[in-house]
Order: C-alpha cells, then structure tokens, then sequence
C-alpha cells in the first residue's frame, strides 16, 4: 500500500513537469447560479473545426453543473490573477463574490484581465477513469496582450524570459 502510495506520488510529480497555464473554466448552473473551476488541462484539438478540450473530475462539486450545461467559458489567467486560481481551486466559498466579472451576451460569467476567453458550446464529453473530458466547439474567442500564469511543478511561475535562439530557429512571427 505504501509502495503504491509512493508510486502515485512520483507519477503526480512526473506529469507536473509538463508546464501549462492556468484557466478558469465557468459556466451557469440550471438555476442560473454562476459556477467555475481552476483548469490545466485545457487544450486545442482541431483547427477546422476549432474544437478546444479540457478534464473535469468526477468529484468536483461543479460536475453537474459543466456535465448538463449549454456551453462553458474558458478564461486563461493572467500571470497578477494568482488569487482567482486560488480561490477558484478552493472548493468552499464563494467564488464570484470576491471576484470581477461580467456576463457575456448569452449570460456567461466573464472573468476581468485574463489573456483569453474562449466561449463553447459543449460538443460531447467522454468519461475515463476519474475524470469526464469535455470537448468544446469554440463560438467566439477574444485576446489581451497581457502576460499569462504559469503552472509547473505544483508552483506558480509570472515571468517568461524568452530562449535567446540564433535568427534560423526563430519562429516567424
Ligand atoms: C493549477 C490547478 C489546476 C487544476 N486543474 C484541474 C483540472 O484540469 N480539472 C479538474 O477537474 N480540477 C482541476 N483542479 C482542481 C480544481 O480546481 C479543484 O478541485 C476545485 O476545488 C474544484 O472546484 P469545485 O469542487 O467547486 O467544482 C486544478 C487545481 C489547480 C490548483
């Protein structure tokens, strides 16, 4: 027992090697009531058509509601929004009491100051293991030249320094 123990421990700490950000995934629930959820594990999956893709555990309190909602918003965080990850990683509280938002046209809640909100319609979902992934068609998508919250190794990053590459491995821009 201890050794399995063990062994999940360093496959946890083997998968948060993988650097990502941060998101905010939020959305309504039936009764209207806003809910949200801290989310790394957003992704894109296709271009055409844009279909982005994110995992939700079982047993997270706001299952239900991403599970039998219309459509969801994917807020990237920004690298000064470190308290909304928090807070919206908690599972007591109120999460939008303290927080500053706004809803969009169709009534979802719309954090301030991200890096990029991503609205989708829930397309389908495939439950595995302990988690349900939940793919999305993107409806609308918007930007802000702001500097995006890192997540890596169970910590916090705020700064990119850029590799400084020779001009052919440059990426164009
Ligand atoms: C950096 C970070 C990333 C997370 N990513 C996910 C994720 O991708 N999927 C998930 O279900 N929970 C994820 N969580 C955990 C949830 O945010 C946490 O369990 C939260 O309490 C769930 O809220 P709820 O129970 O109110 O729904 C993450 C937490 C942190 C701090």
């Amino acid at each position: 027992m201890q050794a399995q123990a063990r062994s999940a421990d360093l496959y946890r700490r083997a998968l948060a090697q993988f650097a990502t950000g941060i998101t905010v995934v939020t959305t309504r629930t039936p009764a209207g009531e806003p809910a949200g959820i801290t989310v790394n594990s957003f992704n894109s999956v296709s271009l055409d058509p844009p279909l982005v893709l994110w995992s939700l555990a079982l047993s997270a309190r706001s299952h239900d509601a991403f599970r039998h909602c219309q459509r969801y918003l994917v807020n990237v965080l920004a690298a000064d929004q470190l308290d909304l990850a928090k807070r919206f990683a908690a599972r007591t509280g109120d999460k939008f009491e303290a927080t500053a938002w706004a809803p969009t046209d169709s009534g979802l809640p719309r954090l301030e100051g991200c890096v990029a909100w991503f609205e989708c319609a829930n397309r389908s979902q495939y439950e595995e293991g302990d988690h349900v992934i939940l793919v999305g068609r993107v409806e609308s998508f918007a930007t802000a030249r702001r500097t995006p919250l890192i997540f890596h190794d169970g910590r916090y990053v705020t700064h990119l320094v850029e590799a400084p590459l020779p001009p052919a491995l440059r990426p164009r821009a």
